[in-house]
């Protein structure tokens, strides 16, 4: 079955290149992203890989781990490594789920019969520190994803769990933001002293609160 917006993360148990681990254990509170993989030894998920070692600083300071899959072995993804390290010139600093019997891929709906009945799509999930899904995306092999985009939404996902706003189109840290419907304009006028502009009744926007 599909996982969604809202729901509990799926809980497993598997090998990865850190050891074996009880996924919500090893998650704790933090913020995490799973994304997969279709296969090792491949060259736009070489690429991927290494990008994401480049940006631990940048998981790290939104309080996010980062964890991949894909469907070989442990064996495999740790040789698989040191090529990423010679490719990107990063060495792969975060845990890698071997999923040879597809346990999790299956879980999670990581794998399109129609595009592969044997490898997993790209998929991403963010997930809470509440244990929901956050954000979901799917991508074909043939495309890298972006992880400035990744980062950008965890920056808003952050954002509207500690304030009752919301992000607009391409909307980067320190933009203004939207202020959610439910909040009035009276209370609009305490919650956000810097004031608010509103475009039509539905949309009133201001300065990123806490800038
Ligand atoms: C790749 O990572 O380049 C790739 C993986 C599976 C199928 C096609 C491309």
């Amino acid at each position: 079955m599909a996982v969604r917006l809202g729901d509990e993360a799926p809980n497993f148990s598997a090998d990865t290149t850190q050891g074996r681990i009880d996924f919500h254990k090893w998650k704790g509170d933090s913020w995490v992203v799973l994304f997969s993989h279709p296969k090792d030894f491949t060259p736009v998920c070489t690429t991927e890989l290494g990008t994401v070692a480049g940006l631990k600083s940048e998981f790290d300071k939104r309080h996010t781990k980062v964890i991949g899959l894909s469907v070989d072995p442990v064996d495999s993804h740790m040789k698989w490594e040191g090529d990423i390290k010679d490719v990107t010139g990063h060495a792969v600093n975060f845990p890698m789920i071997a999923d040879p019997d597809r346990k999790v891929s299956t879980l999670y709906d990581m794998i399109h019969p129609n595009a592969s009945d044997t490898l997993t799509v790209r998929s991403v999930f963010i997930i809470g520190p509440d244990n929901k899904v956050k954000l979901t995306l799917t991508y074909p092999a043939s495309t890298g994803r972006n992880f400035q985009e990744i980062l950008r939404v965890i920056d808003s996902l952050q954002l509207v769990a500690r304030q009752p706003v919301a992000t607009p189109a391409d909307w980067k840290p320190g933009q203004d933001v939207i202020i959610s419907n439910n909040v009035s304009d009276e209370e609009a006028k305490k919650k956000f002293p810097k004031g608010f502009t509103t475009r039509k009744p539905y949309l009133r926007v201001t300065p990123e609160p806490g800038r």
